[in-house]
């Protein structure tokens, strides 16, 4: 009874050494099959054009491309260690630190090294991913579409002062002519309307050109809105609309003297512009704890809501003739919503159709240089 118990014993074992074994090839085998898949999947990172690193829970680096390491300063032996230790460019390093403990932050125009990048930082539990996507060929295209529109506007401006001055001529030849006159007004104002587009796509290729510093500093607001407001009187007045400012005249907002008043104009032309014969426009100021307002209402025709989202685009108009017949060019609202970006702040709008509009610049009150060139 012993023997026959010691070689079931015996038997037991041998199984499980096999069996044992068994598991060990098989543990091998996966390992092999995983460093097989990592090597294939890292070289075929390294082929993209983005750059990635991969980093473990503590900041660690586990993985890194040929992007990523080129434009970084990282050596390929660098793994294992720290990002602070190993990452050259500072801006990177502070960023990483900015998000370390947040699941996802991207950055836009990054410059890394003469280049424009766009840095994504993710992170989960297990690991922490910078994604590096250079943007510098598309900014060099943007910019020369800018240029190029910046460049043309300008030239366009030569002809066209040229022909307004053979049209006052011609009004003054034509003078007893009161169709010829008739069809000379229209053509000043299309002239007029030319103008003014070629000054808002001026303006709006400054806005959104890459290097543009900024200069905030404390201004006073009531001479701004009173130019503003004494340029348009003429118009207001010819349909009965008022003005009535509510603002100190020792009120100071942190800002750009050209951003400001560019936003503030088109904001208090709308407002007159869209407005009812009769009407009222309304130029608030409101202190906020950390942030001032300029609000510009007006008893118009209002925005209907499903409008509200596009305003801010390019050339859109709710009513294209109503804007058409205005002179306006459709770059108004685009021109404030840049300029106000620029400015570190944002637009508000709130509209009643067929009652009113009141449109705010929200503005932060610190005042320092503001470089779009980053
Ligand atoms: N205060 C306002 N009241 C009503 N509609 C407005 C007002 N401001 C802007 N809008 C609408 O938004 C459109 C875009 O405004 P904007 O960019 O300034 O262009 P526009 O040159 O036509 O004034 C306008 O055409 C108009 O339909
Ligand atoms: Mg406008």
């Amino acid at each position: 009874m012993v023997i026959f118990m010691g070689i079931a014993v015996r038997e037991k074992r041998k199984r499980e050494e096999v069996l044992f074994r068994v598991r060990e090839e098989k543990k091998k085998e996966k390992k092999a099959q995983y460093i097989d898949r990592s090597k294939l999947l890292g070289r075929a990172l390294s082929l993209i054009k983005e750059g990635i690193v991969i980093m473990d829970p503590y900041g660690r680096i586990v993985f890194t491309n040929r992007f990523a390491r080129e434009l970084l300063g990282i050596d390929e032996n660098d793994t294992g260690k720290f990002f602070y230790q190993v990452i050259k460019n500072f801006d990177v390093v502070s960023l990483i630190n900015e998000a370390f403990n947040e699941s996802y932050r991207v950055w836009n125009d990054k410059k890394i090294n003469d280049r424009y990048v766009q840095v994504i930082f993710g992170s989960d539990l297990d690991e922490k991913v910078l994604l590096l996507i250079d943007q510098t060929p598309m900014r060099k295209y943007e910019n020369l579409k800018k240029n190029f529109i910046a460049n043309a506007s300008h030239e366009l401006k030569t002809p066209l002062a040229a022909l307004k001055i053979s049209l006052e001529t011609l009004e003054d030849v034509c003078r007893r002519n009161e169709r010829a006159i008739k069809y000379i007004k229209k053509a000043q104002e299309r002239i007029e309307y030319m103008e003014q587009l070629i000054e808002d796509l001026i303006t709006l290729s400054l806005l959104e050109s890459t290097n543009l510093t900024l200069k905030p500093k404390k201004l006073k607001l009531l001479p701004i809105i009173n130019s503003i407001t004494s340029h348009l009187m003429e118009i207001a007045e010819k349909r009965g609309i008022t003005f009535s400012v509510n603002v100190d005249e020792n009120t100071e907002v942190c800002a750009d003297r050209k951003l400001l008043h560019a936003a503030l104009k088109n904001l208090i032309d709308n407002a007159v512009k869209y407005n009812r014969d009769g009407g009222r426009v309304e130029i608030t100021y409101i202190k906020h704890q950390n942030e001032d307002e300029v609000r510009v209402c007006d008893t118009g025709v209002g925005i209907p809501k499903s409008h509200i989202p596009f305003i801010f685009e390019r050339f859109y108009r709710v009513e294209k003739s109503r804007s058409r017949k205005m002179g306006g060019t459709g770059l108004g609202l685009s021109i404030v919503k840049l300029a106000v970006e620029k400015l570190g702040g944002k637009v508000r709008v709130e509209s009643e159709e067929g009652k009113g509009s009141c449109f705010s610049i929200i503005l932060p009150r610190r005042c320092g240089i503001i470089s779009t060139d980053d």
